[in-house]
């Protein structure tokens, strides 16, 4: 609460007791700043549930409580409005000498924050070019990055790459049939889009092609040390490119542990999840199901944890690192920055955190709106995209 804020409330208590009616708990609502201007700079709403309290009406007490309010130099006027409300009108002095004392603390007035919060933002898939699109996970993520810092919070801001899944094997594939050597020196990320894109179409008169990506990606999980290195070579290459922007944009992170990084304690994790009961084996699969008090929506779409070939899913990956979070750095708070098309797998993941009875941290999504072209939305894929 702002010192104006703080002030004007300690008036109303002092009012409520001159009126005869002190509230038991010795507090009272906080004065809030007002929605409009038309209703003043403050308005307390304490009269709704201290006329109760006193048998009166809200409208009663607040005349009753702007007969006795003491004076004060900051204050130029006080009204009654509407069914009970008080409105303050506050000098420009007063604001004046307020924002000055706060500008003059180098925490702004703010209380210290206590805690570690994750912040889980920008989080591109490698092997593509940044788009416009990933400015604002990385941008609405750094600003509550900073936010939190300044707040005191230990804030660990964790860029959570895609690097592994069945993308991979599609690249290994196309990088064996097309790459082109010269222009993956000149411009790695434009030809890496390149030759996916033309997996894309080739696969699409090719049916054999999806099960040899199939394969490759099977062989890059096992550990085969030429997939292995193809792989880690499409890494560099994008984070070198990452980076550059990150730089550009001041933007800094203390840890980028990629989906890669999870991709051992998958397995075991599902295996976890089987045996406490929270996840069951559905038509070959595991999933965890929900129901109606797990959240609105929820019940009829359960999640997918381990598909029938045995393939594990972004969803089990993000098991993994909520408990790898938990347990490394012990977060109050787990923040992830995404745009909205990720809401239910939030919702599905958080509540599945719930039945495991992962509580010591809240999880938060943080969410915002899609951008798109008048040809519709960017895809990578489709080429319509305005790069960084
Ligand atoms: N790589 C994902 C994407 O581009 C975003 C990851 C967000 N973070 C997470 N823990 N799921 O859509």
């Amino acid at each position: 609460m702002s010192r104006i804020a703080a002030e004007l409330t300690e008036l109303v208590l002092e009012a409520l007791t001159a009126a005869g009616c002190a509230p038991e708990s010795g507090s009272t609502e906080a004065v809030l700043p007002s929605k409009s201007a038309q209703h003043g700079d403050y308005q307390s709403n304490a009269c709704f549930r201290m006329a109760k309290q006193v048998g009166t009406n809200p409208r009663a007490l607040a005349e009753k409580l702007l007969a006795v309010m003491p004076s004060h130099e900051g204050v130029e006027k006080v009204e009654v409005a509407g069914p009970g409300f008080l409105n303050f009108h506050v000098s420009d002095a007063w604001v004046g000498q307020a924002l000055s004392e706060q500008m003059n603390d180098e925490r702004l007035g703010l209380a210290r924050r206590e805690g570690c919060v994750v912040v889980d933002y920008s989080s591109p898939n490698v092997a593509k070019r940044m788009h416009v699109a990933h400015l604002r996970s990385t941008v609405i993520g750094n600003a509550l990055d900073r936010c939190l810092r300044f707040s005191g919070y230990q804030v660990v801001a964790d860029n959570h790459i895609g690097d592994w899944g069945t993308q991979f094997g599609k690249l290994i594939v196309a990088w064996r049939n097309w790459v082109d050597e010269a222009a993956f020196e000149k411009d790695p990320i434009a030809e890496l889009q390149r030759i996916y894109v033309l997996f894309a179409e080739e696969a699409e008169i090719r049916p054999g092609l999806d099960e040899e990506a199939r394969e490759e990606t099977a062989k890059l999980q096992a550990g085969d040390e030429e997939n292995r290195a193809l792989w880690k070579s499409f890494i560099e290459v994008s984070m070198t490119e990452f980076n550059r922007l990150y730089k550009r944009l001041g933007v800094h992170f203390d840890v980028t542990l990629g989906e890669s990084f999870y991709n051992d304690k998958l397995q075991p994790m599902v295996d976890a999840l089987l045996e406490s009961g929270v996840a069951e084996h559905s038509e070959g699969a595991v999933i965890v199901s929900f129901d109606a008090s797990d959240g609105k929506g929820l019940d009829d779409t359960p999640m997918l944890i381990r598909k029938k070939d045995g393939a594990a899913l972004y969803a089990t990956t993000d098991l993994a690192t909520v408990r790898h979070r938990l347990d490394t750095w012990k977060p109050a708070h787990i923040l992830y920055v995404t745009d909205t098309r990720q809401q239910l797998h939030f919702r599905q993941l958080f509540a599945s955190c719930k039945r495991l009875g992962w509580s010591d941290a809240n999880l938060v999504h943080v969410w915002f709106g899609l951008l798109s072209l008048p040809g519709g939305t960017m895809s990578t894929r489709k080429g319509n995209v305005i790069n960084l």
